[in-house]
Order: C-alpha cells, then sequence, then structure tokens
C-alpha cells in the first residue's frame, strides 16, 4: 500500500476502507466506531487490563464526555482515539476507516490531519510566538488545502478565541486559559474531524476553566468538529451532549 517514490515522496492510498461487512457501520454519520477494544499493558509488576471490551459509537458533531476514577483508563482510551496506542483486539473504525488496517506514515497522517489533541498541558513552544505555535500542524504533510489558508485560518481562530492581540506574543508571555486557548486553536488548525482533549482544564482556575468549556462546545457547533473531552470537573462533563463513564475497564452510560 505503501509506495517509495524515486524522488523519495512517500505515497499511499489515501482510504483503506474496512472490508468486513459485519461491522455494520451504521449510518455515515457515525464518525468514530469502537467494538470491544481491549489493551492491557506489561509492567514490571505484571500485566494490567485497562480496557477490557470497550464499545462506543460517536457520531460526527457530537459532544461527548468520558469521566471515570483516576487509573481508569481514560487517558489510555483517548491514546487509541488518537491512534498513539494500538489495541491488543477490537475495532477502531474513524469515518468507516479500519485504523488497524493502516502503517505508521498514515497513522500519522491522520493524527495530523483529522485528529486535534489538546492535553493538561498544552505543550506549547516556548521560543515561537502564539501565531507559530498554531501553525506548526500545516507545516510538514499538512493538508494541502488547509496549508494555503493557514495563515488566515490561524488569524480568524486566534480573534475568535480571544487572542487576536496576542499572536505575537510568546507562552511565556500569556496567561494559562490564554496557552490552553492558543492549544485550542492550534489543535484546530489543520480543519479535523475528531478534537480529542485529555483533561483540558485540568491546570486552569475555575474562571479560565468555565470559559474554555463553552468555548470548545462553541468551537464544536461553529466548526462542527467532533468533541470527546476526558474530565474530572463534572460541571464540565455535563455541559457534553452525553457523559459516559470508564470504570472497571468498560464504558457505561454515566448516572
Ligand atoms: N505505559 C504504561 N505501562 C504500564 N501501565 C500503565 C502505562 N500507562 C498507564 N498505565 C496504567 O494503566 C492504568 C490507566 O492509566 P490511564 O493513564 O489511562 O488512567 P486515567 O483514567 O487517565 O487516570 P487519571 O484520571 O489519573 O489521568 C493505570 O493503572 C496506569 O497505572
Ligand atoms: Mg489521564
Amino acid at each position: 500500500m505503501e509506495l517509495q517514490r524515486s524522488d523519495g515522496e512517500v505515497n499511499f492510498e489515501p482510504n483503506v476502507k474496512i472490508k468486513n461487512t459485519d461491522l455494520n457501520m451504521a449510518a455515515p454519520e457515525t464518525l468514530l466506531k469502537l467494538s470491544d477494544v481491549t489493551l492491557r499493558y506489561d509492567s514490571g509488576a505484571g500485566p494490567v487490563e485497562v480496557l477490557k471490551g470497550v464499545s462506543l459509537e460517536v457520531k460526527g458533531g457530537e459532544s461527548l464526555a468520558i469521566i471515570g476514577p483516576s487509573g481508569s483508563g481514560k487517558s489510555t482510551l483517548l491514546n487509541v482515539i488518537g491512534t498513539l496506542d494500538r489495541p491488543a483486539s477490537g475495532l477502531v473504525a474513524l469515518a468507516g476507516e479500519d485504523l488497524s488496517q493502516l502503517n505508521d506514515v498514515q497513522l500519522a497522517s491522520v493524527r495530523n490531519n483529522r485528529i486535534g489533541f489538546i492535553f493538561q498541558a498544552h505543550y506549547l513552544l516556548p521560543q515561537c510566538t502564539v501565531l507559530e505555535n498554531v501553525l506548526v500542524p500545516t507545516l510538514p504533510g499538512g493538508k494541502s488545502d488547509s496549508r494555503e489558508k493557514a495563515p488566515e485560518r490561524a488569524q480568524r481562530l486566534l480573534k475568535r478565541v480571544g487572542l487576536g492581540d496576542r499572536t505575537h506574543h510568546r507562552p511565556g508571555q500569556l496567561s494559562g486559559g490564554e496557552r490552553q486557548r492558543t492549544a485550542v486553536v492550534r489543535a484546530l488548525i489543520n480543519q479535523p474531524q475528531l478534537l480529542l482533549a485529555d483533561e483540558p482544564t485540568g491546570s486552569l482556575d475555575r474562571a479560565s476553566a468555565q470559559e474554555l468549556a463553552t468555548l470548545l462546545l462553541e468551537l464544536n457547533r461553529e466548526e462542527g468538529v467532533t468533541l470527546i473531552v476526558v474530565t474530572h470537573a463534572l460541571d464540565l462533563a455535563h455541559k457534553m451532549g452525553r457523559v459516559l463513564e470508564l470504570n472497571d475497564g468498560r464504558l457505561t452510560q454515566a448516572t
């Protein structure tokens, strides 16, 4: 599938469709599907079964919160969805595409172009300005159409999140909430279908956390990006369209 061209460029078939018709991907609006996903870590202290059969279907444009006790596997699950970790068994499909069929180059392209990540720590580059930071994902292998329009898109989104007059600041010159809003714009710059946020408000004070939560939901609606947020903050979780709880390696409807 991967074609190494003589000029050194790597080509691949962009869409490896699921061949197994039994998977029965319901309507095309299903963006993400997990079926019976398992994952265990083999550490020195013995194996830890973290995901014991997680099934989940998320429709395009949905907003979803995942809650659960510390150590229940929320970050692990987000990493599996974000293709940073491969499950031991089970299916993870994004827009009908079985991610287990993709090679590392293809997975990197999925991560860069179709999924946006926001973490508890913003991971901004300290030596770069706000504008430069949000443009980083558009540099290598970014979508060609978004690469052309990236600077304008960056300016528009930065203005949208209230950072229009901070574009030439460096992260060290920003408040915590401003840094996290910069990370949100960076996550959205390549117009991903799916935005994954792991404790995005974890390092913010209450007011900034509320502001960021509201912003994420507004962007979910305005940009049409599907949003999955892992959080301990129940008030944030209940702002989302749906709340699921990860407990004992399985996802259930939160009560
Ligand atoms: N690389 C690893 N090797 C071995 N065990 C790991 C590894 N990463 C995570 N674990 C274990 O897997 C379990 C789930 O970890 P994970 O980080 O997904 O939890 P979490 O629900 O995100 O917790 P928190 O709310 O504290 O962030 C934990 O028991 C953790 O110790
Ligand atoms: Mg975690």
